[in-house]
């Protein structure tokens, strides 16, 4: 039996290509071969900067258009979305600060254009059983002048809505995936199905959180030397108050949130796979592109552009207001390392900007930039996935702002079990 999910803020369909372990597409028809056990009822995509849509073209072109949305998810309807089992969707850290307003069911006012606020109005409406969600690892402690604000506030609102959270930093290049890339997944579930349940009526909560934790049994992590800390968010009395008051500072990187109370620790990950290096998806992508590398190459001036961007450096710079201050960096490995993970990629990737990936190629016997599909190979997605009318810069775009599809297929067998368990659905 097929299980109904959405995909809020798709991009180019990251969480569906991992749930549905999407290895190709058609050639023909651009559709991707989807047989997996999750049946994507409605998604969700609209990129607010720019007038083309790159990403919807390329979740359409792959997926059909059904059932699937190009509008600012503000602007949508939320009582029309279909009934769902599971929601996925990662979204940006933004400024969840809240107010008081008389005038929305909720009673609470977010900032305008903050995503989150419209995730819970889909949760309000539509209550789905489980929840999955990502984003950088930053919303543990955001933000700086009130640190940890932001995830109480998504903590309280998802109590407010019925749920207990789990919560985990997975770092996908600890995990035998050929990148490093610190993100936090976020699993609620609603307290009347039979999983929220059993956990709620554990004991030693953290005994649990450290061994069969949702994602501590998935990722495992060292469970000698654990400094668990708890808190509790039971003193305020609702998200805005939590939003004006809270001072129990940053979130740790696992943790377990049931009625108010947090558990949470810091990990170390404990990993026997074998470690996916950058070289190995270069030698994987020569099977994929008959791409011309001349025009990926980096050779005389431009080389030495990139060997000062690259480097260490102190600059004495003056601010807006006048003040003097000296900048400074440290050095990066130029180029890339082959024998390792790669580093995270950005939104960035391919332009002239440090964090671009430069790798010796030692056929061509120089250096170059990564290719598109080296790019969608190291966020595990498959070869040529956004080869749907994009120019080269926004391929790169979209996988930065993707994710490793290889930590959803991971997680999504121990989800399908869960949903399957009698009336969990
Ligand atoms: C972090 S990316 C998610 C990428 C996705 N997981 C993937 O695999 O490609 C967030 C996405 O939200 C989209 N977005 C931003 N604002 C939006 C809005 N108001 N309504 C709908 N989508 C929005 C962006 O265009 C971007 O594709």
């Amino acid at each position: 039996m097929k299980i109904n999910a959405i995909e809020l803020f798709a991009g180019v369909g990251g969480f569906r290509i991992g749930l549905n372990h999407i290895k190709d597409f058609d050639k023909e028809t651009g559709l991707a071969e989807e047989h997996g056990d999750w049946n994507f009822v409605w998604a969700n995509q609209w990129e607010p900067s720019t007038k083309t849509q790159p990403a919807f073209d390329c979740y359409i072109t792959r997926f059909g258009k059904e059932n699937h949305i190009n509008m600012d998810i503000n602007k949508v309807n939320k009582k029309e979305i279909p009934d769902h089992t599971l929601l996925v969707g990662g979204f940006p850290c933004q400024d969840y600060s809240v107010a008081r307003s008389l005038s929305n069911e909720m009673g609470i006012k977010g900032k305008k254009g903050v995503l989150w606020w419209d995730i819970v109005d889909v949760i309000f409406e539509k209550r789905p059983p489980f929840i999955l969600l990502e984003n950088v690892d930053r919303l543990l402690k955001s933000p700086a002048s009130q640190r940890g604000r932001d995830f109480a506030v998504m903590l309280r609102t998802l109590d407010d809505l019925g749920y207990i959270v789990q919560w985990r930093m997975i770092n996908a290049g600890e995990y035998g995936m050929p990148q490093r890339r610190r993100r936090v997944f976020i699993f609620a579930t609603l307290k009347d199905t039979i999983y929220s349940k059993k956990i709620i009526s554990i004991n030693d909560k953290e005994e649990y959180l450290k061994s069969d934790g949702f994602f501590n049994d998935i990722f495992p992590i060292e469970t000698e030397n654990i400094i668990v800390k708890k808190k509790s968010l039971e003193e305020f009395v609702d998200a805005v108050d939590v939003s004006e008051n809270y001072q129990g500072g940053k979130f740790l990187t696992t943790g377990l949130f049931i009625n108010n109370i947090i558990i949470n620790f810091n990990i170390n990950e404990k990993s026997n796979e074998k470690t996916a290096t950058l070289g190995e998806v270069i030698k994987d992508a020569e099977k994929f592109s008959n791409i011309d590398l001349e025009n990926y190459l980096i050779e005389g001036e431009e080389l030495e552009k990139w060997e000062y961007l690259k480097g260490a450096k102190r600059i004495k710079r003056t601010s807006k207001s006048g003040h003097s201050y000296v900048f400074s960096e440290g050095n990066m490995s130029f180029p890339d390392p082959l024998d390792l993970p790669s580093r995270t990629m950005l939104t960035s990737e391919g332009s002239l900007n440090r964090s671009t990936h430069i790798v010796f190629d030692k056929k061509l016997n120089k250096n170059r930039k990564i290719t598109e599909v080296e790019a969608e190979l190291l966020q595990m997605f498959p070869p040529n996935w956004t080869n749907t009318g994009m120019t080269k810069r926004q391929r790169y775009f979209m996988m930065g702002n993707a994710l490793v599809t290889g930590v959803v297929s991971r997680i999504e067998h121990k989800l399908k079990s869960i949903i399957k368990q009698k009336n969990n659905q």
